[in-house]
């Protein structure tokens, strides 16, 4: 941060005059440490250190930021600034600067030690106090667990020994950001949200679900509740169908530890895809506070029914080998790591309900994948059909139904489908497509997923984080699910294969087909 942002950042925060909901200046938290835990790792290297990079870079980390990486490596401050700098510059959104990159750095320490290891963390405990002294952290700090969910207990414990998630015995904020996934059903998430309330006070934990960082994500809330065009129509009066859809091109590459245990709908369909469920059907919320906000979703999430008839509702898939981009891949069961036998899904796709007054008998069609042909997320909102078509059946033959469609990424923006009359003498109608891209609309990109969510860690701003009875909810769907592919399993059956590159096996298909739907072909 160059002096005069850093004056500038200190005249914002403290100026009584400013409205604090004006969010068009630059928000700037207070002094404070940022602790990653397991900062050598694939999530810190590739997201978490070019987020901070990112935020410093445009000004908006405060003058006494530090980064405190805390791991099982004998290094020494100046080995993490060198794997630190190598991940900002590659993974950087904003350009690499070496200005604001020796400031930064001046700000970066590395802590080794293990997590059992009682007297590293007294000394991550001692340096978070000598930090004030030294950086002018004043004592703030957030504790970012970037670790296997088994080494959460450990970790919380330590904290716990320590003092320092206390913050009254630190005479500071201390905040704790857990990744998903978080626990592995209901019972396991209820078990760790009791032991991270425990040792963190409810309104210091921020469970990160990258996808509610997303702006085109947060753009659905300013789609819905800031237009008359919408709303009125936004209920099963009017609309047939929700489609959500996330796919990607990878396969697992090389985490299939992880993978192997968690499959797709633990790793995608409890969260991400639950929560634009929720954003897409919540109610409107009073304002755009944490409380207000997780409020709605979780009374929506609270009336998401699973499928009635599980055989029929559900769909899993796993790929096998076939062609990407022109390149031969490998099948999920040839993966590096991955048992030959395995019946880990790599795509789910799963058909709910929402039992409210606003959508009953609407269904909501979830899928997630690997090795599908490209990388896309977008929500589809299928409209109903005009109830009296005063055409003849060949006028509209090519007319479908009309469908909003919000691209999450890529292409991010939005596109809205519906019929219009082709030039000529006959009254012939035709699907057609207006199209709204961020890219053209606005000429500021927008910030990494990461980038926003850390700030409002350090900000303080939940609004953007799901709470534990969110997390639970989504648990009670997606654990009878799990439970039925379990008893497959045990009937010796075996998830639906489909070649890579395909959009899923077609079991997927036929699910909807049953309904007298399909698809979109994003
Ligand atoms: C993560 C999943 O939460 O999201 C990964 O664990 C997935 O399996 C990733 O690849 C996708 O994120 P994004 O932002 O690239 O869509």
């Amino acid at each position: 941060m160059t002096a005069r942002t850093a004056a500038a950042a200190l005249t914002v925060s403290s100026n009584p005059l400013r409205d604090p909901r004006d969010r068009r200046l630059p928000r700037v938290p207070p002094p404070c440490a940022l602790v990653v835990f397991g900062v050598t790792g694939d999530l810190s290297r590739k997201k978490l250190i070019p987020a901070v990079y990112d935020l410093a870079n445009r000004g908006l980390l405060p003058p006494g930021f530090v980064l405190l990486g805390f791991a099982r490596r004998d290094w020494g401050d100046g080995d993490f600034e060198e794997v630190a700098k190598e991940a900002a510059k590659k993974g950087a959104r904003t350009p690499f600067r070496e200005e604001t990159w020796s400031r930064l750095a001046e700000a970066i320490r590395f802590l080794p030690g293990s997590f059992d290891d009682d007297q590293a963390f007294d000394t991550l405990a001692r340096t978070l106090q000598e930090l004030d002294a030294s950086h002018g952290t004043q004592g703030n700090a957030a504790f970012y667990l970037s670790i296997p969910p088994s080494a959460f207990p450990t970790v919380l414990a330590q904290m716990q020994r320590t003092g320092m998630a206390d913050n009254e015995q630190s005479g500071a904020w201390r905040r704790v950001v857990v990744e998903k996934p978080f626990g592995e059903d209901l019972a396991s998430a209820q078990e760790l949200n009791a032991l991270v309330d425990s040792v963190f006070t409810a309104r210091d934990v921020f469970r990160i679900d990258h996808y509610l960082g997303k702006e085109t994500v947060q753009n659905l809330l300013a789609l819905r509740f800031a237009n008359e065009l919408f709303e009125p129509i936004w209920n099963r009066q009017h609309i047939d169908s929700v489609q959500i859809t996330m796919a990607e091109d990878v396969g697992i590459g090389t985490r299939a530890g992880f993978y192997e245990q968690t499959g797709a709908a633990r790793d995608v369909l409890q969260n991400h895809l639950l929560q634009l469920l929720a954003l897409t059907a919540m109610e409107e919320p009073g304002s755009f506070d944490a409380e207000s906000l997780r409020a709605e979703k979780r009374k929506v999430l609270s009336a998401v029914m699973p499928p009635a008839d599980l055989a029929t509702g559900t769909v899993r898939g796993q790929y096998d080998q076939g062609w990407l981009a022109g390149e031969r891949v490998r099948g999920y069961r040839d993966e590096d790591d991955v048992d030959p036998a395995s019946r880990t899904e790599t795509f789910a796709a799963v058909r709910l309900e929402v039992e409210s007054r606003r959508w009953a008998g609407v269904p909501f069609y979830l899928r997630t994948g690997k090795r599908l042909p490209r990388r896309v997320t977008e929500i589809a909102v299928l409209f109903r059909t005009a109830p009296v078509l005063p055409f003849s059946a060949t006028d509209t033959e090519e007319l479908g139904s009309n469908q909003l469609v919000v691209r999450v990424q890529p292409d991010e923006g939005m596109t809205l489908r519906f019929g219009s009359k082709v030039p000529g003498t006959q009254m012939e109608v035709r699907d057609v497509a207006m199209d709204f891209l961020y890219g053209e609309a606005f000429t500021e990109s927008s910030p990494e997923a990461y980038e926003r969510l850390l700030l409002d860690v350090l900000l303080g701003d939940a609004s953007l984080f799901p709470q534990n009875e969110e997390v639970e909810e989504s648990w009670r769907v997606i654990d009878p699910i799990e439970q039925h592919w379990r008893e497959r399993d045990e009937a010796g059956e075996e998830p639906h294969l489909y070649r890579a590159g395909e959009w899923g096996p077609r079991a997927a298909d036929e699910m909807l087909a049953r309904e007298g739907r399909a698809w979109r072909r994003p």
